[in-house]
Protein backbone atom coordinates (compact mmCIF):
# COMPACT_ATOMS: atom_id res chain seq x y z
CA UNK A 1 0.00 0.00 0.00
CA UNK A 2 1.62 3.54 -0.53
CA UNK A 3 -0.68 6.68 0.03
CA UNK A 4 0.30 9.40 -1.87
CA UNK A 5 -0.50 13.13 0.27
CA UNK A 6 -0.50 16.07 -2.31
CA UNK A 7 0.51 19.23 -0.39
CA UNK A 8 -1.26 22.35 -1.60
CA UNK A 9 1.51 24.63 -0.08
CA UNK A 10 2.42 25.78 -3.90
CA UNK A 11 -1.40 25.46 -4.74
CA UNK A 12 -2.90 28.65 -5.97
CA UNK A 13 -4.54 29.92 -2.72
CA UNK A 14 -6.73 32.14 -4.85
CA UNK A 15 -8.58 28.69 -6.24
CA UNK A 16 -7.99 26.33 -3.48
CA UNK A 17 -11.37 24.13 -4.17
CA UNK A 18 -10.59 23.75 -7.76
CA UNK A 19 -7.17 22.91 -6.65
CA UNK A 20 -8.24 20.72 -4.44
CA UNK A 21 -10.74 18.66 -6.79
CA UNK A 22 -8.22 18.43 -9.20
CA UNK A 23 -6.05 16.74 -6.56
CA UNK A 24 -8.68 14.60 -5.96
CA UNK A 25 -9.97 13.62 -9.11
CA UNK A 26 -5.98 12.81 -10.24
CA UNK A 27 -5.95 10.19 -7.99
CA UNK A 28 -4.66 11.95 -4.32
CA UNK A 29 -5.56 9.44 -1.46
CA UNK A 30 -5.48 12.58 1.08
CA UNK A 31 -4.50 16.10 0.84
CA UNK A 32 -1.78 17.68 2.92
CA UNK A 33 -2.25 21.05 4.61
CA UNK A 34 1.11 22.86 5.34
CA UNK A 35 0.08 24.69 8.58
CA UNK A 36 3.44 27.38 9.51
CA UNK A 37 3.41 29.70 12.35
CA UNK A 38 6.39 31.82 11.25
CA UNK A 39 7.64 31.14 14.58
CA UNK A 40 8.41 27.10 14.25
CA UNK A 41 9.27 27.92 10.67
CA UNK A 42 10.43 30.89 8.36
CA UNK A 43 7.27 31.18 7.05
CA UNK A 44 3.18 31.49 7.40
CA UNK A 45 0.20 29.84 5.64
CA UNK A 46 -3.24 29.38 7.14
CA UNK A 47 -5.70 28.23 9.93
CA UNK A 48 -8.56 26.53 11.15
CA UNK A 49 -10.69 28.70 8.82
CA UNK A 50 -9.14 27.38 6.13
CA UNK A 51 -9.19 23.62 6.96
CA UNK A 52 -12.80 23.90 7.44
CA UNK A 53 -13.38 25.35 4.36
CA UNK A 54 -11.65 22.23 2.32
CA UNK A 55 -13.33 20.06 4.42
CA UNK A 56 -16.86 21.19 3.08
CA UNK A 57 -14.77 20.45 -0.62
CA UNK A 58 -13.43 17.28 -0.41
CA UNK A 59 -13.93 13.48 0.60
CA UNK A 60 -10.46 12.94 1.22
CA UNK A 61 -8.81 12.85 4.31
CA UNK A 62 -7.65 15.94 5.75
CA UNK A 63 -3.69 15.14 6.66
CA UNK A 64 -2.76 18.42 8.92
CA UNK A 65 1.16 19.22 9.58
CA UNK A 66 1.52 21.22 12.66
CA UNK A 67 4.81 23.19 11.99
CA UNK A 68 4.06 25.62 14.72
CA UNK A 69 5.33 26.03 18.00
CA UNK A 70 3.50 24.34 21.16
CA UNK A 71 1.15 22.79 18.98
CA UNK A 72 -1.22 21.79 22.24
CA UNK A 73 -2.92 25.37 21.43
CA UNK A 74 -4.33 24.33 18.49
CA UNK A 75 -5.29 20.46 18.10
CA UNK A 76 -8.68 20.66 19.19
CA UNK A 77 -9.74 23.67 16.79
CA UNK A 78 -7.62 21.72 13.87
CA UNK A 79 -10.09 18.95 15.06
CA UNK A 80 -13.20 20.53 15.13
CA UNK A 81 -12.24 22.28 11.16
CA UNK A 82 -12.10 18.91 9.89
CA UNK A 83 -8.60 17.46 10.42
CA UNK A 84 -8.51 13.58 9.65
CA UNK A 85 -4.77 13.62 11.02
CA UNK A 86 -2.78 15.92 13.00
CA UNK A 87 1.26 15.86 12.81
CA UNK A 88 3.09 17.52 15.33
CA UNK A 89 6.66 18.71 15.27
CA UNK A 90 8.50 16.43 18.08
CA UNK A 91 10.69 19.80 18.40
CA UNK A 92 8.09 22.03 19.29
CA UNK A 93 6.34 19.77 22.21
CA UNK A 94 7.64 19.60 25.75
CA UNK A 95 5.66 16.77 26.86
CA UNK A 96 5.56 15.22 23.52
CA UNK A 97 3.82 11.80 25.02
CA UNK A 98 1.08 14.21 26.51
CA UNK A 99 0.45 16.31 22.84
CA UNK A 100 0.10 12.83 21.14
CA UNK A 101 -2.52 11.06 23.64
CA UNK A 102 -4.12 14.56 23.61
CA UNK A 103 -4.51 14.16 19.32
CA UNK A 104 -6.11 10.91 19.60
CA UNK A 105 -8.26 11.83 22.85
CA UNK A 106 -9.84 13.96 19.84
CA UNK A 107 -10.63 11.08 17.62
CA UNK A 108 -8.35 12.20 14.99
CA UNK A 109 -5.25 10.36 14.19
CA UNK A 110 -1.78 11.36 16.00
CA UNK A 111 1.87 11.62 13.86
CA UNK A 112 4.66 12.88 14.98
CA UNK A 113 7.79 14.51 12.95
CA UNK A 114 11.60 14.83 12.68
CA UNK A 115 13.44 17.68 11.17
CA UNK A 116 16.27 17.04 9.00
CA UNK A 117 18.51 17.35 12.08
CA UNK A 118 16.97 15.89 14.86
CA UNK A 119 18.16 12.03 16.48
CA UNK A 120 15.46 9.24 15.57
CA UNK A 121 16.28 8.51 19.60
CA UNK A 122 13.75 11.89 19.95
CA UNK A 123 10.67 9.38 19.65
CA UNK A 124 12.44 6.36 21.14
CA UNK A 125 9.61 6.32 24.14
CA UNK A 126 7.05 7.23 21.37
CA UNK A 127 7.11 5.08 18.41
CA UNK A 128 3.89 3.00 19.24
CA UNK A 129 1.91 5.50 20.33
CA UNK A 130 1.87 7.21 17.20
CA UNK A 131 -0.40 6.83 13.97
CA UNK A 132 2.11 8.56 12.02
CA UNK A 133 5.54 9.21 11.81
CA UNK A 134 7.39 11.98 9.58
CA UNK A 135 10.61 12.14 8.16
CA UNK A 136 11.14 15.43 6.82
CA UNK A 137 13.64 15.20 4.23
CA UNK A 138 13.86 19.09 3.53
CA UNK A 139 13.94 21.40 6.48
CA UNK A 140 10.69 22.58 7.21
CA UNK A 141 9.38 25.96 5.76
CA UNK A 142 8.92 25.62 2.42
CA UNK A 143 7.66 23.48 -0.83
CA UNK A 144 10.21 22.83 -3.70
CA UNK A 145 13.50 22.50 -1.82
CA UNK A 146 15.75 19.82 -2.64
CA UNK A 147 15.65 16.06 -1.04
CA UNK A 148 18.12 15.36 1.53
CA UNK A 149 19.70 12.08 0.84
CA UNK A 150 20.30 11.06 4.43
CA UNK A 151 16.46 11.16 4.44
CA UNK A 152 16.55 7.53 3.21
CA UNK A 153 18.17 6.14 5.80
CA UNK A 154 16.63 7.91 8.38
CA UNK A 155 13.10 6.14 7.17
CA UNK A 156 15.18 2.81 7.03
CA UNK A 157 15.90 3.19 10.90
CA UNK A 158 12.62 4.71 11.87
CA UNK A 159 10.94 1.61 10.17
CA UNK A 160 13.40 -1.17 12.13
CA UNK A 161 12.72 1.35 15.56
CA UNK A 162 8.46 1.03 15.05
CA UNK A 163 9.05 -3.23 14.62
CA UNK A 164 10.95 -3.69 17.60
CA UNK A 165 8.72 -1.09 19.13
CA UNK A 166 5.49 -3.51 18.43
CA UNK A 167 4.18 -0.42 16.69
CA UNK A 168 2.19 0.25 13.60
CA UNK A 169 3.08 4.29 12.52
CA UNK A 170 2.74 4.52 9.06
CA UNK A 171 5.99 6.56 7.70
CA UNK A 172 5.62 9.45 5.89
CA UNK A 173 8.58 11.19 3.80
CA UNK A 174 8.15 15.09 3.21
CA UNK A 175 10.26 17.41 0.76
CA UNK A 176 11.77 17.18 -2.37
CA UNK A 177 9.86 13.80 -3.17
CA UNK A 178 9.84 13.19 -6.92
CA UNK A 179 10.31 10.39 -9.15
CA UNK A 180 14.09 9.50 -8.61
CA UNK A 181 13.84 10.35 -4.69
CA UNK A 182 10.07 8.57 -4.13
CA UNK A 183 11.51 4.87 -5.29
CA UNK A 184 14.62 5.43 -2.62
CA UNK A 185 11.82 6.08 0.08
CA UNK A 186 9.34 3.86 -0.38
CA UNK A 187 12.40 1.03 -0.60
CA UNK A 188 13.56 1.89 2.54
CA UNK A 189 10.32 1.53 4.32
CA UNK A 190 8.33 5.04 3.67
CA UNK A 191 4.35 4.13 2.50
CA UNK A 192 3.31 8.05 2.71
CA UNK A 193 4.57 9.67 0.11
CA UNK A 194 3.99 14.06 0.39
CA UNK A 195 4.70 15.89 -2.72
CA UNK A 196 4.41 19.54 -3.82
CA UNK A 197 6.31 20.56 -5.99
CA UNK A 198 6.05 17.79 -7.78
CA UNK A 199 2.28 17.30 -8.63
CA UNK A 200 1.30 20.89 -8.43
CA UNK A 201 4.02 21.92 -11.36
CA UNK A 202 3.14 18.79 -13.22
CA UNK A 203 1.93 18.71 -16.94
CA UNK A 204 -0.42 16.09 -15.82
CA UNK A 205 -1.35 15.77 -12.32
CA UNK A 206 -2.48 12.05 -12.71
CA UNK A 207 0.29 10.82 -14.63
CA UNK A 208 2.61 12.58 -11.65
CA UNK A 209 0.64 11.03 -9.19
CA UNK A 210 0.87 7.19 -11.12
CA UNK A 211 4.71 7.91 -11.94
CA UNK A 212 4.80 7.96 -7.47
CA UNK A 213 2.77 4.93 -7.22
CA UNK A 214 4.80 2.83 -9.27
CA UNK A 215 7.71 4.02 -6.90
CA UNK A 216 6.56 1.02 -4.75
CA UNK A 217 6.33 -1.67 -7.51
CA UNK A 218 9.98 -0.88 -8.04
CA UNK A 219 12.78 -4.22 -7.46
CA UNK A 220 15.12 -3.52 -4.99
CA UNK A 221 18.18 -2.09 -6.05
CA UNK A 222 20.89 0.60 -5.41
CA UNK A 223 19.07 3.75 -4.50
CA UNK A 224 19.02 5.88 -7.79
CA UNK A 225 19.44 9.43 -5.65
CA UNK A 226 23.19 8.43 -4.24
CA UNK A 227 22.02 7.91 -0.99
CA UNK A 228 23.74 5.80 1.16
CA UNK A 229 20.91 2.83 2.94
CA UNK A 230 22.43 0.42 5.32
C1 LIG B 1 7.70 21.75 3.69
C2 LIG B 1 6.30 21.18 3.73
C3 LIG B 1 6.03 20.26 2.61
C4 LIG B 1 6.13 20.89 1.26
C5 LIG B 1 6.66 19.85 0.34
O1 LIG B 1 7.92 22.52 4.80
O2 LIG B 1 6.07 20.48 4.94
O3 LIG B 1 4.79 19.57 2.78
O4 LIG B 1 4.93 21.36 0.76
O5 LIG B 1 6.84 20.45 -0.90
P1 LIG B 1 7.77 19.85 -2.03
O6 LIG B 1 7.17 18.52 -2.39
O7 LIG B 1 7.66 20.87 -3.08
O8 LIG B 1 9.13 19.70 -1.44
ZN1 LIG C 1 4.26 19.07 5.08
Amino acid sequence: MLVIAPSILTANFARLEEEVRSLEQAGGDWIHCDVMDGHFVPNLTFGPPVVKSLRAVTRLPLDVHLMIEDPDRWIESYRAAGADRITVHAEACRHLHRTLAHIRETGALAGVSLNPASPLSMLDEVWAMADLVLIMSVNPGFGGQRFIPASVDRVARAAAAIARAGGDALIQVDGGIDAVTSRDVVRAGARVLVAGNYILTAPSRAEAMRTLREAAAVAPGRPASGAVLT
